[in-house]
């Protein structure tokens, strides 16, 4: 690697929600990984990142609870900062696009474009809201879907078909902020020609960047190969920062215009702040000399492969991103993360719940990291790869060496004898780590870099087990002594190789083995810890997840998903027409329990004995899952089906049918008439 310095960025989160794994795995654990990689290799990095605090849907949030967007904004970026700073992403700065360097920014970035002619602008119609005197964004108009004709599918999208809409197609309009029906005003924007910027994108991207990541390359040939339009760079809107030119009142810049100049903000404020350690910003935007690498999710691709670039390339002066490995998506359980399904695990929350359990987190994020494709997160996986993975092989192996170093050596590091064939062999086996961990590092493949580091702790475990020295100790001193120190030495070098990956775990290791320094480069080395180094004492560096805490986990899944079932139920669609003569044909009647009790051997099933005023009859009913003390309903009226042709169920005959209704998330209840009514009384 020729040039000087690396800039690693990280997308924006938007502040008008808390950040959830689907973010932590797809965006901000590879680029921590990758900025603590760099720096112990002893590189010049900035690590940037920040809230994006402007856009329609916080103002929509910002109106539902009735707050001010700065409210919500300052809620939410309050929390992820948090979040980030306890979880370890190792942000050199974290602000906001809020701040007033940003707003000077963004707006003298704007003034810029539009002096050079960068911009057009073109006159077009858009929905506006007489009563409020407001232009409506997509998202603040609502109507009728033309496709399915669902009530209430927004400006931009239906949600219930799924179907992409533009305002103008929706059936009886309306503003969601007054009701009122909106009308079609003139208004005019300021546009980024991105047509005009095509041809050296094309060459840019499809000829000289072919090693990006395929998912990339692939989605900007689609864009390009589509033909580029001009796109719109500024909204009517009360929340964003001002277009800085005159004849602009009420327009603000589009988000996504101002938010990737908050990358450059930031930095911007950090420069000023610490000009000693970062020296100035032009440094790190506008110097060939800097790596530039943005760390996003796939729905981010278009803005920083195509848009951003050309706007940096408009302004002129600013260098172009030399990479952005965009990630896939990361389910959960099965379903696609929803922030308004409340579909997530935050980051918040594990915080709180897995205190000092970042690094698991971390491991099992990278283990199923959506690199190539979209991948599953199950709170099953997590136990087992915490249970197996770094208890079992990580952790096992580094609590042993060091017992064993204390109980053996007085936890001084004992001198090599000297080396069989089989200790030779599994120094080889490591001996490869570090380039191969970095190839992986390097072409933004941290899954397997991560597999590469386990890899290391596997060999350590394997070596430990098939050597025996517990075996030893009574017979030959002189070989536990090589063995324990060979161990040692894999120990350190698993210190420095899971730094990048889990940061807490190498800081305890490091403090355990008594290492005061040490860097990349020291990665591979056999002679890390010297003959008498005295270590600390052992701790354990994982601890086993019992199953309640996923258990925990799990249930609260599934109390979310029955509350967005019962939120999206709808009665079921109402039968075929039926006759008064067919109706007349049911014998319905009201009955009392005289006995009920379990079905033996049926799971399902409940025995009743009821007192229908003609003698009595047995009736068995499929409702036992609702009723787990069935010896309560004796007393209770019931209604039942007085001439259901009897039928043998598990051996009993039920003669007749018990009525029941079914809620929303499937539950069945008796249907109880009045307890005035006589047992035998007919209903209809
Ligand atoms: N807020 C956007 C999102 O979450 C990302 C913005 S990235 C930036 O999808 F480049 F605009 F900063
Ligand atoms: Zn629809």
């Amino acid at each position: 690697m020729t040039k000087k310095r690396i800039l690693i960025t990280s997308a924006l989160p938007y502040a008008n929600g808390p950040v959830h794994i689907g973010h932590l795995a797809g965006v901000y654990v590879p680029a921590d990984i990758y900025a603590r990689y760099l720096r112990l290799k002893g590189e010049e990095v900035l690590f940037v990142g920040g809230s994006d605090e402007h856009g329609v849907p916080i103002t929509i949030k910002a109106k539902k609870e009735g707050v001010t967007p700065q409210d919500i904004v300052d809620r939410y970026h309050g929390i992820i900062k948090k979040g980030f700073e306890e979880f370890g992403i190792s942000f050199d700065i974290y602000s906001r696009t809020t701040s007033s360097t940003h707003y000077q920014t963004a707006s003298d970035f704007f003034k810029t474009l539009y002096d050079k002619g960068e911009f057009v602008q073109q006159t077009s119609e858009q929905y506006y809201d007489e009563e409020v005197k407001q232009f409506l964004a997509d998202r603040y108009i609502t109507g009728e879907c033309p496709h399915c004709h669902a009530e209430g599918a927004y400006g931009d999208q239906c949600e219930k078909c799924g179907t992409a809409l533009s305002p103008t197609e929706l059936i009886n309009p309306k503003s969601a902020i007054s009701g009122s029906k909106p009308v079609l005003k003139e208004t005019m924007h300021y546009y980024l020609p991105l047509d005009k910027h095509e041809s050296w994108l094309r060459e840019w991207i499809l000829e000289n960047h072919k090693e990006w990541k395929s998912n990339v390359y692939g989605q900007c040939k689609s864009w390009l190969d589509m033909g580029l339009l001009p796109r719109a760079v500024s909204r009517d809107l009360d929340w964003g920062i001002p277009v800085p030119v005159e004849g602009a009142e009420g327009k603000v810049l589009y988000v996504w215009f101002d938010a990737p100049i908050g990358y450059i903000s930031n930095t911007k404020e950090l420069c000023a702040k610490q000009p000693e350690k970062y020296g100035n910003y032009e440094k790190w935007w506008k110097d060939e000399d800097t790596r530039l690498i943005h760390f996003i999710g796939k729905d981010n691709i278009v803005f920083h492969c195509i848009v951003f670039p050309a706007m940096l390339k408009a302004e002129g002066s600013f260098i172009l991103p030399e990479n952005v490995p965009a990630n896939e998506f990361l389910n959960l359980e099965g379903d696609k993360i929803s922030t308004s399904r409340n579909w997530a695990v935050w980051m918040h929350e594990y915080l709180q719940d897995f205190p000092g359990k970042q690094d698991v987190l971390r491991y099992v994020l990278t283990a199923n990291a959506p690199e190539t494709k979209d991948n599953d997160f199950t709170w099953k996986d997590f136990q087992m790869r915490n249970n197996s993975e770094l208890v079992a092989i990580y952790g096992n192996f580094i609590n042993r060496t060091l017992v064993l170093t204390h109980k053996y050596f007085d936890g001084k590091v004992p001198s090599v004898d000297k080396l069989t064939e089989y200790d030779q062999l599994t120094l080889k086996e490591f001996a490869d780590v570090k380039v191969n961990v970095e190839r992986l590092l390097d072409n933004f493949r941290f899954r397997d870099a991560l597999k590469e580091a386990m890899n290391l702790a596997r060999i350590g475990n394997k070596y430990l087990a098939d050597t025996e020295p517990w075996k030893l100790a009574k017979t030959d001193m002189a070989r536990v002594a090589t063995i324990l120190n060979l161990s040692l030495q894999i120990s350190a070098n698993l210190a420095i190789a899971f730094e990048p990956f889990l940061p807490f775990s190498s800081t305890k290791l490091r403090s355990m083995l008594n290492m005061s320094s040490f860097d990349w480069t020291d990665l591979g080395k056999v002679d890390l810890l010297k003959d008498g180094h005295q270590i600390n004492n052992a701790e354990l560096l994982f601890e086993k997840i019992e199953d309640e805490a996923i258990e925990a986990q799990i249930n609260r899944l599934v109390r979310i998903k029955e509350e967005n079932e019962k939120m999206n139920w709808k009665p079921a669609e109402v039968k075929a027409m039926t006759t008064f003569d067919d109706f007349m044909k049911m014998d319905i009647r009201v009955g009392q329990v005289l006995e009920c009790f379990k079905v033996p051997k049926a799971d399902k099933l409940l025995q009743f004995k009821i007192d229908d005023g003609m003698g009595g009859r047995t009736i068995v009913s499929g409702i036992a899952a609702y009723y787990p003390e069935p010896e309560k309903l004796v007393g209770t009226k019931v209604c039942f089906i007085a001439n259901f042709p009897p039928r043998k169920l598990k051996g009993v005959e039920s003669q007749g049918m018990l009525l029941s209704s079914e809620s929303a998330d499937g539950t069945l209840q008796l249907v109880r008439p009045a307890d005035n009514v006589e047992n035998g009384c007919s209903i209809g």
